[in-house]
């Protein structure tokens, strides 16, 4: 029950989230453009959302029944003026707020746009750090002047985030505790597929809670679609439900910019080869807008790898392929992008991760055995004292070499890697790993060919919720390397390459110009600096909507909804999208989970068939494009993704080509008061 005496407490965030420059302090000026549902007597109002009479397939009912037997799975769209008068009236609600993951460009907006769904009667209660920020409990009051200034701008940096899962019995009652300290009617969660995934389940447990009556009112989870990766997307029985995570945009169109510049570059000094891995975990959105924005000469789709099964070898022919043909016409130069997700999409390395994967389970059992049973220290080393001590106890020289004494059964090596771990050298743990029982032979001899950095890359510990770290991985290090070996082979003995098919020269001319190429690569990876950079204008106002509709959705008690904004280039439209239609079974740290299911890039999509058209012309010639910084004001500053744009049917390729660009319209522009 709330405890009547549980007063709302309010921490001040001492961060220096200060936005001074003359830039920052323009784009907090700019007006918003806002959904004509939003809009009562030229005010901006909460809505109330009502069931739709679509009933929407779930993908898999049986997980969703009997995981989530309280969550609802009605699409809910915008209810009557008279309802959303109703819901404008309420007063005293106390929404809490959290981003979860990576950030992504739009947060501020989404705070001022719960904000003014919230009005002045109700409170929005920020937790800092994320997840964790729930679970300490300790909320500061999201603050409308402090809005006012970071409106408009980039970061997370005012509630900060993480990525903790809300995953064990101690953290769920932990999180009840901080509802029942602030009287919580609502939270909302700003995040990714995992954190969402994390709000279905918060808004099952609540309502289990309130059920049961431990919480003595109902306490609303709604979810916000964030992520630059863009894998959230959602497309229902032929239905569009969800365009694109908000950050999206900003993200693929900052690195656009470099990639525009880079590729001006190399045509001015037609000496360098250009290759950059573009942030995206898994899905290879960013990658493929990216293509779509600026056109380089290669750009390689983990989907389409892993749809054509291609192996590491095949995708660093194709590669090279490209090289060596510009390198024939004289054309020493050229600009790469590569996705950073691909490694866990070429089959042989996603078998050699699945099966490293498996085996980093073990070892954590291993180790939480070992910790349990006194010979390890939390952080992984051995425990001298209590070894002496348990060596004294079963009088035995080294408890090590005698696991089974300890009710253990476990081998010598495998204890001593696990304590170890962090000062073997990687050939120590390369032979670990090769004798390990999950490495298939295929996988133990791949992984003996990989360069020590990726190595270690591989073997870092997976994040909370069971994701390969791939943002560490040197991929692109990993493609150059193998490309220089194989050009250089080339270079050494075409007459064999010439042969087998592999190399064919037109004239001699082409001959001369290969042999005297020297494949000068500069490498480069484009992920943190897309992340908090000022939203482009599109992630401005579609987050600040997506504020509106989640504020909305929690007043008004729909817990387990996403918020969503549709219709995009033709006024918008407000939804809630029931987190359970989304959820499936995916094998996570060994075990299958319910989650919700990233949106990867689909190779029937209008977005990469425009690209497959075009990739071969842009290899060969210099078509590039250098969209530039992104604009605030004018009629550019109007443009939406490319590739969101051609999925939904807002342009067309053959416009595209005729120089028109994508636009949005959600609604009014007006300035936002809060
Ligand atoms: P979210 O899906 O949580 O928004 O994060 C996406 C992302 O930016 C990925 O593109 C990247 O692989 C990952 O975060 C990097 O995470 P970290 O901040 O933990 O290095």
């Amino acid at each position: 029950m709330h405890s009547k005496s549980a007063e709302f407490q309010v921490k001040a965030k001492n961060v220096n989230t200060k936005r001074t420059s003359p830039t920052e302090r323009f784009l907090a000026g700019l007006p918003v453009q806002v959904a004509q549902d939003f809009i009562f007597d030229c005010k901006i109002r909460p809505i109330a959302f009502q069931v739709s009479e679509e009933t929407l397939p779930m993908k898999d009912e049986e997980l969703l029944r009997r995981q989530f037997p309280n969550m609802k799975t009605h699409l809910l769209v915008a209810a009557d003026e008279e309802q959303s008068g109703k819901i404008h009236n309420y007063t005293g609600k106390q929404i809490g707020v959290i981003f979860s993951g990576g950030p992504a460009s739009g947060g501020n907006n989404v705070l001022s746009g719960i904000l003014k769904a919230l009005g002045r009667h109700n409170k929005l209660i920020g937790f800092e750090n994320g997840p964790d920020g729930l679970i300490k409990g300790e909320g500061l009051l999201v603050n409308s002047r402090k809005m006012k200034e970071l409106i408009n701008t980039g970061g997370f940096d005012y509630l900060g985030s993480g990525r903790t899962k809300i995953d064990s019995p101690d953290k769920f009652a932990a999180v009840l505790k901080t509802v029942k300290k602030y009287n919580l009617d609502g939270i909302i969660v700003v995040g990714g597929d995992d954190s969402n995934t994390n709000a279905i389940e918060l808004a099952e447990f609540l309502s289990q809670e309130f059920k049961t009556g431990t919480l003595d009112k109902p306490c609303t989870v709604v979810g916000v679609p964030k992520t630059i990766d863009g894998d959230l997307q959602i497309e229902i029985a032929e239905k569009k439900l969800l365009p694109i995570s908000f950050g999206f945009y900003t993200a693929a169109r900052v690195y656009s910019k470099t990639i525009g510049n880079l590729l001006t570059d190399a045509s001015s000094m037609s000496k360098y080869w250009f290759i950059y891995k573009v942030m995206g975990r898994s899905a290879s959105h960013i990658a493929l807008e990216v293509a779509l924005q600026t056109r380089p000469h290669i750009t390689l789709i983990s989907e389409e790898i892993a749809e054509r099964k291609l192996s590491l070898s095949d995708v660093v022919s194709y590669m090279t392929s490209v090289v060596v043909n510009r390198a024939k016409k004289g054309r020493a130069y050229g600009v790469g992008v590569i996705p950073e997700g691909i490694i866990e999409f070429i089959p042989e390395m996603k078998k050699l991760i699945n099966e490293l994967n498996k085996l980093s389970a073990r070892l954590m059992t291993i180790k939480k055995e070992l910790t349990e049973a006194g010979v390890l220290t939390a952080s992984g080393y051995l425990d001298e004292k209590s070894i002496k001590e348990l060596e004294k106890q079963y009088d035995v020289d080294n408890i090590l070499v005698h696991p089974r004494v300890l009710g253990l059964d476990h081998q010598v090596s495998e204890i001593d890697y696990v304590a170890r771990e962090t000062e073997l050298s990687t050939r120590v743990k390369k032979d670990f790993i090769i004798s390990a029982r999950e490495l298939s032979e295929q996988s133990k001899k791949l992984f003996m060919s990989l360069p020590d950095d990726i190595v270690e890359a591989m073997l870092l510990d997976r994040d909370d919720h069971g994701n390969l770290k791939v943002s560490q991985i040197p991929s692109e290090n990993l493609l150059i390397k193998m490309m220089k070996e194989r050009i250089k082979d080339m270079q050494h003995d075409p007459d064999r390459y010439e042969k087998s098919g592999e190399l064919a020269f037109a004239n001699e001319d082409e001959k001369k110009n290969f042999l005297k190429f020297k494949f000068a690569v500069q490498p480069g990876f484009l992920g943190y600096e897309g992340r908090c950079g000022a939203p482009t204008r599109f992630d401005a106002d579609y987050s600040l909507n997506l504020g509106l509709t989640a504020g909305s959705l929690a007043l008004g008690g729909h817990t387990g909804y996403m918020a969503s904004i549709i219709n995009l280039s033709d006024g918008a439209q407000p939804i809630g999208i029931p987190l359970a239609a989304l959820i499936h079974g995916e094998e996570r740290k060994g075990v299958v989970k319910p989650v919700i299911e990233k949106n990867l890039v689909s190779l029937d999509s209008p977005a990469f068939q425009t690209y497959v058209k075009s990739r071969d012309a842009w290899a060969k010639g210099d078509s590039s494009r250098s969209p530039g910084a992104i604009q605030y004001e004018g009629s550019l500053a109007s443009m939406m993704p490319i590739g969101v744009a051609l999925n939904l049917g807002i342009i067309t390729m053959e416009e595209l080509e005729e120089g028109m660009y994508p636009v949005y319209k959600i609604g009014q522009r007006r300035p936002i008061f809060l």
